[in-house]
């Protein structure tokens, strides 16, 4: 009996596991290959073609809306309390209010924002969110237009996607409550956290480099930039800190490393691609939003939109790229909506917009160490 028993158990087991081999999709899927750098240097970014279908598909731009009817009225004119699109045409206006409800409060219309009694009141935190963002939107796509945004520009559904709240929002990350004791201090990182790629390295990496606005320009270092030390040199955790950023980019952009980097020589700027240097201002933008635009909406955000420590809702790559290099496919969306592109004035409700111009180019190539 007993042997009979183990039998069974033996030919079962051999039948799952030729079952698991056979029905487990282990084939290798279909790659797509495409070289993005010099030949010879294994530059290249490799993707399964399903990866990138879904990628694709996942990231369609709605269409624009028709365009309006021309007219002389202006908003400003027209309505009672207009700060930031005074000079649109009441039909351009209006249109444009209707493709923001449709980017960012589809289920919840007009009255997400506005107090349906009265258009002009500006008692919900909303509307006063929303004119802010008007104005991030304008400044993005005019003073990162050239470094970073190009010709695919950013309109609300970039971020939004048809949501109030964006999908790829971050917040400080305080970690978990520790108990004291032998491993009490974890140095912020041996944790598997899906801002890092869920490696060990730094979870809270994004608070270091993408939320303060005067961070040093050369922090993001780990190489260093003369054959023998000259200094003390920097902390281990800094170069931690780093890969942990590097990894949040290359899952926001859907890219491995050496879509920037030639990784024989990583820092080295003239063996790096194009895409690096726009990365570079990236980082900046990401910056600037943050500490510009979010930041001071602190007290008008609800409690509720708070993160744990009480720190506003945070812009990082993922926000905008959502797993593509160039966000939406790359669609032209803003171009039909031209009162998006243009910087207007600060309005006095708001805390000034601190200009932060982005220096004109990366710090130059550090020498190759022979
Ligand atoms: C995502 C937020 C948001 C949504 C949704 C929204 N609006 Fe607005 N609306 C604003 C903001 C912000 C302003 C003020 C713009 C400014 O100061 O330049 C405004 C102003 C207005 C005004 C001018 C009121 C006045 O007298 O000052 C009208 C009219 C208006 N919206 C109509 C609409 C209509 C109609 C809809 C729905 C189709 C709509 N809005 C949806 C944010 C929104
Ligand atoms: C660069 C990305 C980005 C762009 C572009 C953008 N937003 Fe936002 N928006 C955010 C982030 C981040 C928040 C904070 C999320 C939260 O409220 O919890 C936010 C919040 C909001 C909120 C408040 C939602 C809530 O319930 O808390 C409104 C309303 C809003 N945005 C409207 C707009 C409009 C209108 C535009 C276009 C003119 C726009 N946004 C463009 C990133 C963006
Ligand atoms: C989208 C472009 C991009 C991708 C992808 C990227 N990097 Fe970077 N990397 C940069 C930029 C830009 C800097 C410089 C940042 C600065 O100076 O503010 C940098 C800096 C670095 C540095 C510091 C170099 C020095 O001077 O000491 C290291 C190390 C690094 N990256 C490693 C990586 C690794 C590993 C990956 C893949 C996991 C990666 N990078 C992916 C753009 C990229
Ligand atoms: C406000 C939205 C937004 C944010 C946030 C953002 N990007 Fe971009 N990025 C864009 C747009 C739009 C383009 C397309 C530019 C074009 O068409 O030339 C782009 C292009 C790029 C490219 C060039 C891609 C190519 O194939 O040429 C790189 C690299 C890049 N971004 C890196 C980053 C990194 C790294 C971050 C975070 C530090 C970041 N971006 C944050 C909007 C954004």
């Amino acid at each position: 009996m007993k042997t009979i028993s183990v039998l069974a158990g033996v030919v079962a087991a051999a039948l799952l596991t030729v079952a698991m081999l056979v029905t487990s999709g282990w084939v290798r899927p279909p790659l797509e290959t495409l070289q993005n750098g010099y030949r010879g240097t294994a530059m290249a970014q490799v993707h399964t073609r399903k990866g990138v279908a879904e990628t694709r598909e996942a990231n369609v731009a709605p269409a624009a809306a028709d365009p309006a009817e021309p007219g002389d009225e202006l908003a400003g004119k027209t309505y009672e309390n207009v700060q930031v699109l005074k000079d649109v045409t009441v039909n351009e206006f209006n249109r444009l209010m209707v493709s923001m409800t449709e980017w960012v409060s589809p289920q919840q219309g007009c009255t997400y924002c506005h107090n349906t009694e009265n258009m002009a009141d500006d008692s919900l935190y909303q509307k006063k969110v929303a004119r802010r963002m008007l104005q991030m939107t304008q400044h993005i796509n005019s003073t990162w237009k050239e470094k970073h945004v190009g010709g695919t520009g950013v309109t609300c559904f970039t971020c939004h996607r048809g949501q109030p709240v964006p999908a790829n929002i971050w917040f400080t990350d305080p970690g978990p409550t520790r108990p004291g004791g032998f491993i009490a201090r974890n140095n912020g990182q041996n944790l598997a956290a899906p801002s890092v790629g869920l490696s060990s390295l730094p979870y809270d990496t994004l608070t270091a480099y993408l939320a303060d606005k005067d961070v040093d320009n050369n922090a993001i270092r780990v190489n260093a930039t003369t054959a023998l030390p000259t200094t003390k040199g920097k902390p281990i955790q800094d170069a931690e800190k780093t890969y942990g950023l590097m990894i949040h980019m290359s899952e926001a952009l859907g890219v491995n490393c050496t879509y920037c980097h030639n990784t024989r020589a990583i820092s080295n700027w003239s063996q790096s691609t194009p895409q690096r240097t726009t990365a570079w201002h990236g980082i900046r933008m990401v910056r600037d939003l943050n500490g510009n635009y979010l930041e001071p909406l602190l007290s008008t955000f609800p409690p509720n939109r708070l993160g744990a420590l009480g720190d506003v809702p945070k812009v990082n790559c993922t926000t905008c790229h959502n797993g593509e290099s160039k966000p939406l496919n790359g669609a032209h969306l803003v171009e039909a909506y031209p009162e998006l592109t243009k910087p207007t004035e600060t309005v006095s409700a708001a805390p000034p917009a601190v200009p932060t111009e982005a220096p004109a180019s990366p710090p130059a190539p550090a020498p190759t160490p022979q």
